[in-house]
């Protein structure tokens, strides 16, 4: 065993590798092909909530089996606004071909997946069907951490307000993603997206109790009982407090890259340097709870 198996946490059922100071876990020693044992499955729950995103290299999956591992975890959760994979009604594929010239990739911003849900999902999975040979790397960023390096005073004062989240700037009538020829996704954009949802500024992580900064750029729009404008200030400050290179957990991808992120205390963002390449994964999401704060 490596020095740096060594040093990572003990898991009875598979080894792992950490690869950043904020987060990231490269498990091993698992086939996620076939139905996991329920130790397994409990070790994988702990170290997802322990380490913010799970990396298995080298899988060989259908989509079939994709969801078959997340739906170990809770139902699958469809993604809205975006047409799913065909004859996979929970399962996005998200593909940017290699001569297309726009400016945006889709995901190409900090966020957490569907936060303008009232339950907002658990988890996703990615998985990469084909890589850029270089770029198109992810990165995520730990939110427990961003929590935990704020003033007493600020976190006091995040602890006691609500924030409005919606999908509208991205896919509303007038959203990012209304009149762009992001060709090879299929986004429908929909006056459903303007819906505004309450959440906590801080929830509480339900597994192992830690206080997560739950904001993000693309879906937190503003305070409740506050205007956008007056919101934007402090989100601005927090949006860039939440996405320091400290925080940070980055992965390159190859084919057959699996992650397994907690969308509950992360942030992520695919990184948008790979033209002339093309990049195509599977996505599905894992249905989650309320976000509450707990003091
Ligand atoms: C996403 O935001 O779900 C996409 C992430 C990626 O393509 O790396």
């Amino acid at each position: 065993m490596s020095a740096q198996l060594q040093a990572s946490p003990a898991y009875g059922t598979f080894e792992v590798e950490l690869l950043c100071g904020a987060g990231g876990a490269e498990v091993r020693g698992l086939d996620v092909s076939k139905p996991l044992p329920a130790a397994t499955l409990a070790e994988l729950r702990r170290a997802l909530a322990d380490h913010c995103v799970l990396f298995f290299r080298d899988q060989d999956l259908t989509p079939e089996q994709q969801k078959a591992f997340a739906l170990q975890f809770g139902p699958l959760a469809a993604t809205p606004f975006i047409k799913p994979l065909d004859g996979h009604p929970e399962m996005m594929r998200i593909v940017r071909e290699a001569d297309e010239k726009k400016k945006l990739n889709f995901g190409g911003r900090w966020h957490s997946d569907m936060t303008f849900d009232a339950a907002p999902v658990l988890g996703t999975v990615l998985y990469s069907r084909e890589s850029p040979a270089v770029g198109g790397d992810t990165i995520w960023s730990n939110q427990m951490l961003a929590f935990d390096t704020l003033s007493h005073g600020m976190q006091r004062m995040l602890e006691g307000m609500t924030v409005m989240h919606s999908a509208k700037r991205s896919y509303g009538p007038q959203g990012t993603y209304a009149d762009d020829d992001l060709k090879s996704m299929r986004i429908s954009a929909s006056e459903l997206a303007l819906k505004e949802t309450p959440h906590p500024c801080v929830r509480t992580h339900p597994e192992n109790g830690r206080k997560i900064l739950f904001i993000n750029w693309v879906y937190a729009i503003r305070f409740q009982d506050m205007t956008e404008e007056e919101s934007a200030p402090l989100l601005e400050f927090l949006n860039r407090h939440s996405q320091r290179p400290e925080f940070q957990i980055r992965f390159r991808w190859k084919k057959g890259s699996l992650a397994f992120w907690d969308n509950r205390s992360t942030q992520h963002l695919a990184v948008n340097d790979y033209a002339g390449y093309r990049r195509v994964m599977d996505r599905v999401t894992i249905a989650g709870d309320k976000p509450y704060y707990k003091p």
